[in-house]
């Protein structure tokens, strides 16, 4: 199964300003909705009380600090599914993720959430492709794979 973060991050790698920040300077919600639509997507509490985007069309599952991110995506039947946040939570899901899927903006957060609020181990990613959200703006959406030391076995 492909398990994609996918993000909009500011121009230093944050998330957000705060743990219950309702994002709305990200422009990349419409490609968000296109590439999520009929799949799953994993998110902690926190994150879930700040959506404002229906979920519609998507399998919705809120994850707690009790929950281990192996049991949850072992009960998933899907090719796909995706962590959509927040800082915990990609961190919590971080050695599972086979694609990492980041939209920068062009603003900087001194003082917030970082992408990866509680990480550890570093990953190292293979560029894929790269999608125009606003040009004009200069937002596009990277998209890497994850690589995995073949030695490594999760
Ligand atoms: N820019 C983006 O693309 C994007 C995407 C998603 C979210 N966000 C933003 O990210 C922010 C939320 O991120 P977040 O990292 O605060 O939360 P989060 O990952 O959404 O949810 C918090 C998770 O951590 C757990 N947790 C809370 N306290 C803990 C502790 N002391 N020890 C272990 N686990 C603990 C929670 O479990 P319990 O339920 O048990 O408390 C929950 O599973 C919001 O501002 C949201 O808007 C931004």
């Amino acid at each position: 199964m492909d398990i994609i973060l996918i993000a909009a991050v500011s121009a230093n790698g944050m998330i957000a300003k705060s743990h219950d920040e309702v994002i709305s300077w990200s422009k990349d919600l419409h490609i968000f909705r296109r590439q999520t639509m009929g799949y799953p997507v994993i998110m902690g509490s926190n994150t879930k009380n700040t959506l404002t985007a229906d979920l519609d069309g998507r399998t919705p599952i809120v994850v707690h600090r009790g929950d281990e991110p192996d049991e949850i995506l072992s009960k998933i039947k899907s090719d796909k599914c995706f962590i959509i946040g927040g800082g915990k939570t990609y961190s919590k899901f971080a050695q599972f993720l086979t694609h990492i899927f980041l939209t920068p903006h062009p603003l900087i957060i001194g003082k917030g959430i970082s992408l990866f609020s509680d990480l550890l181990e570093n990953l190292d990613l293979e560029f894929l492709n790269m999608l125009d959200i606003d040009s004009e703006q200069g937002i596009y959406q990277y998209q890497y794979k994850v690589k995995r030391d073949i030695h490594h076995t999760h």
